[in-house]
């Protein structure tokens, strides 16, 4: 790599300018002279879009493998797993020759009818960041690069260019930051993505307290910031904003402004050098990873398929799955024969070949016979004829498998869902198929929840197959016929209805602004502390085998913060076939200042066990994993005391509990200001000691001061409940003679001595 310091010396400002907004749709400014090449970026995330005519925005890409989307990668909760799919991922990109890969989306699914929840992982911030570390890791292993998308608070589709998601700082932090906080200082992505939307009032495109404050100073990011495709809106605001790189370009009339504005002391060049260095280091960077040749077709599906299998979720089984020896399959279901198997919009990737699910089935199924049905068209017609050929395969078959697929017009990028619901038809189907076939399985393709109650009750079995990936229909079939016992889990929970959804009454917003009304109370945060009912909880999914949880403990029983714990316990396959469990930690604080969610997902683990198998799992719980956002504070705290340890097989199926005190190291400022209340200073430890004094006085004189003389007057319990809620100096105004100075000054006495400013 060329010493960035001289080459930047070297350059022009409108050479410096021009490197700063895209070449073209996919391509950075090349510098011949200079010898600085072009990088060249393509979506992403779960396959490589490279659009062959960098001029082209257009969806059409070379063909590459098509994962299957995040809501299904972040089901399998396997992190080893999602390292292998990226260095599968930065293969495509060398012999694509792309530099950059656009992803992976690590925002939180807010809502599940957010358009483009099957791009992000989950709910749970946490798992969210593992997922996307692992993802970066994996990618950027192999020199090719990532982009950590969409930065930040990109929840909606809806004015998705222009909505301001209006969110108090302690929830930024703990659930739409964090899983990006994990993301940037775990893996280092190259680069940084920043959203469309505005956050609390302003572009995240010009954000300097994102961008700059947050993201590059307090977190340390060292790659570049690129804009989504068109969220630029003013460029050199965007610039000192901490915006590195335009895109897409060309865009004459960008470079021109930059150009003006540092000569006319409106930009100084030292922001513009900084951003042209950003881009500079990865530019290079790029360039030491040989690009060309091909990649391995053959066994990047067979790891789709692997991936796939692994993330797909057994909802319900009465007994019917694996399947053994039926003879007379009614297959029912388009997406028996045309896969759904990804999303619209810009991740759309054109495949290098497709599972027919019903062909991978009939290769499973050994001699038995399949009778297919089509069962619902593919436009939002509603059609009974279809419902009855179904059902006249159904009834005479030993088992029916319904394969049905969200169409495209209810998910998809641009805009969201309308509602939770199939579509009226496949719930029709549905019913009539049950009516005669009690031994009916459901298999779904969708990237977000879908409600269920129309019909849960009466299918023998339901299996979530998501957006599963070109590979996705032999996966199906797998799980199926018990080939891969299922062990996904969900990483979003499934409500039992729309209006149960924690952001219900505040989404989308309108007119501009979105408020985040539920506060940190998102996903199984929200159902866990209103005591709800849900469908499928977070962290929940079905398996072919049983798992037992013993011997759970802890390798302290009183912790300090900084040291953090470790945790063990003992899994057992209680059942006759061999599968994996996904081990779940979440803590709960048994006391806090301010309200904190029951209980948080902080650690988890896979693993794989033959039938009557032992083995000891352990998860490490450090600072954070105890720790939350004071706004006060403007920092992360931990308080002593006691913490419930949980862990367990779902949210809701907790195995085990062990109470630990953690002792807090952390030596806080104290809060107390002029406005604060006696309560206040009666709770600060300092505040109580400085006040003491005055306080006895202050009892003394109101004692003395009885109103006839007779009787000197008590302090009772509602006069001191009184007190407590005013603050100190207005309180001593009631007493103002006995005092040496004005209230005011009293009170400015006593905070110096507490801030330490005075003895
Ligand atoms: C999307 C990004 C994508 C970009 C380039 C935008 O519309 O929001 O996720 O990477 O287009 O296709």
């Amino acid at each position: 790599m060329p010493s960035l310091e001289n080459l930047i010396q070297k350059m022009t400002l409108a050479e410096k300018a021009a490197l700063c907004t895209g070449a073209s749709a996919w391509t950075t400014t090349r510098i011949e002279r200079l010898g600085i090449p072009e990088l060249l970026v393509s979506d992403g995330p779960h396959g490589v879009r490279r659009v062959a005519d960098v001029d082209s925005m257009g969806n059409q890409g070379l063909p590459a493998t098509c994962f299957p989307t995040a809501s299904c990668l972040a089901a399998t909760w396997d992190t080893a797993l999602i390292d292998r799919l990226g260095k599968a991922l930065a293969e495509e990109c060398i012999a694509l020759n792309v530099d950059v890969l656009l992803g992976p989306g690590a925002n939180m699914k807010r809502t599940p009818l957010g358009g483009r929840n099957f791009e992000y992982f989950s709910e749970d911030p946490y798992l969210a960041g593992e997922m996307a570390a692992s993802f970066i890791n994996g990618v950027q292993s192999k020199g090719v690069g990532t982009s950590l998308k969409h930065f930040a608070a990109n929840n909606q589709e809806t004015e998705r260019m222009s909505i301001s998601a209006e969110i108090d700082e302690r929830t930024l932090r703990e659930i739409y930051l964090a899983a990006f906080e994990t993301a940037v200082k775990k893996a280092q992505p190259w680069t940084v993505m920043c959203a469309y939307n505005k956050l609390n009032g302003t572009y995240c495109s010009e954000h300097h307290q994102l961008l700059v404050d947050l993201l590059k100073k307090e977190w340390g990011f060292e790659g570049f910031v690129v804009s989504d495709w068109g969220a630029v809106h003013e460029r050199v605001a965007s610039l000192q904003g901490g915006l590195d790189l335009e895109m897409p370009g060309p865009r004459q009339s960008r470079v021109q402004s930059v150009i003006a504005a540092v000569q006319t002391g409106h930009l100084d060049e030292s922001v513009l050098d900084e951003a042209v260095a950003r881009i500079l280091k990865i530019v290079f960077q790029a360039a030491e990873t040989p690009k060309g040749g091909e990649f391995d077709q053959a066994a990047h599906h067979a790891l789709a398929r692997r991936i796939a299998s692994e993330g797909m979720v057994l909802l319900k089984n009465n007994g019917i799955l694996p399947l053994k020896d039926q003879q007379q399959i009614a297959v029912i279901g388009r997406a028996a024969q045309a896969a759904h198997f990804q999303g619209g919009g810009s991740s759309h990737i054109n495949p290098t070949q497709v599972d027919n699910p019903f062909e991978e089935l009939q290769k499973l199924a050994r001699g038995a016979e399949l009778h297919f049905a089509e069962g619902y068209p593919a436009d939002d017609t509603f059609n009974q004829e279809l419902i009855d050929e179904a059902v006249k395969i159904a009834q005479s078959a030993a088992v029916a498998l319904i394969y049905l697929a969200l169409p495209g017009y209810k998910e998809s990028e641009g805009y969201d869902r309308p509602d939770l619901d199939l579509t009226q038809q496949q719930i029709a189907l549905i019913q009539a198929v049950c009516a005669v076939q009690p031994n009916t399985v459901v298999i779904l393709n969708n990237g977000a929840p879908v409600v269920m109650s129309a019909w849960i009750d009466n299918v023998a079995a339901v299996l979530e197959a998501w957006m599963m990936g070109q590979a996705g229909g032999g996966a199906i079939a797998d799980i199926l016929y018990g080939k891969v016992n299922p062990s996904g889990k969900l990483a979003e929970t499934f409500p039992l209805k729309l209006e149960d959804t924690p952001a219900f009454i505040n989404f989308p917003g309108g007119h501009g602004s979105v408020r985040y009304g539920e506060g940190l109370f998102i996903g199984y945060r929200y159902y866990d502390i209103k005591q709800m009912p849900v469908l499928f909880p977070f962290g929940y999914g079905l398996s072919y085998t049983s798992f037992l949880y013993s011997n759970l403990s802890v390798s302290h029983q009183t912790f300090r913060d900084v040291d953090g714990l470790t945790i063990s316990v003992d899994i057992t396959n209680t059942g006759k076939v061999a599968g994996s469990e996904i081990v779940q930690c979440y803590v709960h604080d048994q006391q806090s200042s301010l309200i904190r969610p029951d209980k948080e997902l902080k650690g988890f683990a896979k693993v794989s066990l033959q039938p009557g198998e032992t083995k000891t799992v352990s998860i490490s719980l450090d600072f954070r994993a105890f720790a939350y956002f004071h706004p006060a504070y403007g920092q992360w705290i931990t308080e002593s005391g006691q913490f419930d340890v949980m862990v367990g097989a779902s949210s809701t199926d907790i195995r085990c509990v062990e109470t630990v005190t953690l002792e807090s190291t952390l030596e806080l400022p104290s809060l107390l200001d002029r406005d604060s209340t006696l309560r206040a200073w009666m709770e600060d430890p300092r505040g109580q000691q400085v006040i003491a004094p005055l306080m006895q006085q202050f009892v003394a004189q109101m004692q003395a001061q009885s109103a006839d003389g007779e009787k000197a007057q008590e302090i009772d319990q509602e006069m001191m409940g009184y007190m407590l809620e005013m603050q100190l100096k207005d309180l001593l105004h009631f007493q103002e003679g006995f005092l040496p100075a004005p209230p005011e000054a009293v009170v400015d006495g006593l905070l110096a001595q507490v801030h330490g400013t005075t003895e």
